[in-house]
């Protein structure tokens, strides 16, 4: 079965990207897992991040996302990026998409991603959506087309606050829609070792939103920001500390999965 999941927070800056590609590599070089990656973010950087990862593709997509959207035909716009790992690789031409999905109606504008993950969805064991920052048309079909939503916040009071209104409009937006998707778990991340109002924010995190938060932590680590500058690497200690820090978290989440399968 495959399992979408979608990454987000209003909040940016939040390491939402670096959450995704994260997960995609551990899923699909270390777990052997079929995973295909959505950059849903103008910015593009999951997009960066992952071609310096996979500096030579196994097949580059003939197409852009947004004609893949346009055609109704994602197979177009997909590059491989290695055995296990595709991605839909996104561009500043992506920021066409609401005026595209607009053209579908206001009942169905949120519903396009759905409409074209079926198609190919059955493909892959996981399919990871990375999202801008805002309450956007992006965001709304990302979340409507996932079983999951994962939510990262960042140990600070404003991401605290945004992480809260997010749980509220998650709730609404499954109403509003009849959708099945679950919030997953939050993630707190880029945690200090040492911050004491790190440690406060997260206490109080832990209060109001309960069993959604996840036990483990994502650290503050330079080895991330050097990932995100240069790739994602798996060659010396540093790297593998760095890379099993994430994927203790992705096992929680994953068991999490599981659990409700049951
Ligand atoms: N665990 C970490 N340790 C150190 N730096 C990190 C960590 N996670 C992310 N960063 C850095 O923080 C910055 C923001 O991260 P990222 O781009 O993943 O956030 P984002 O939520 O996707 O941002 P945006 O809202 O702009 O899409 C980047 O420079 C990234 O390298
Ligand atoms: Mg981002």
């Amino acid at each position: 079965m495959t399992e979408v999941i979608t990454i987000a927070n209003f909040k940016g800056g939040v390491s939402k990207t670096t959450t995704t590609v994260m997960f995609a590599y551990i899923l699909s070089e270390l777990q052997n897992k079929k995973v295909l990656c959505v950059d849903f973010d103008p910015q593009a950087n999951a997009t960066e991040i992952l071609n310096k990862t996979f500096s030579e593709p196994v097949k580059a997509a003939s197409n852009s996302f947004i004609n893949g959207i346009r055609n109704m035909n994602l197979h177009i716009a997909t590059t491989k990026l290695s055995k296990n790992l595709d991605i839909l690789e996104s561009n500043w031409d992506l920021s066409l998409f609401p005026e595209v999905a607009e053209d579908y109606g206001k009942d169905k504008q949120y519903l396009v991603l759905q409409a074209l993950l079926h198609n190919v969805k059955s493909d892959y064991d996981y399919v990871l959506i990375d999202t801008p920052p805002t309450l956007s048309v992006f965001t709304n079909n990302a979340i409507l087309a996932s079983d999951y939503v994962v939510m990262v916040m960042q140990s600070q009071q404003q991401s605290y606050s945004s992480s809260i209104k997010f749980v509220s409009y998650l709730q609404q937006l499954r109403k509003d829609y009849k959708a099945k998707f679950d919030l997953l778990g939050i993630i707190p991340c880029l945690m200090k070792n040492t911050g004491a109002v790190d440690k406060e924010i997260l206490k109080e995190a832990k209060k109001s939103l309960g069993n959604a938060m996840l036990i483990n932590i994502i650290y503050n680590r330079e080895r991330v920001k050097r990932f995100g500058k240069s790739g994602i690497s798996n060659k010396d200690l540093w790297d593998t500390r760095t890379i099993n820090m994430y994927d203790i978290v992705l096992k929680e989440l994953l068991n999490r999965i599981q659990e409700r399968d049951k």
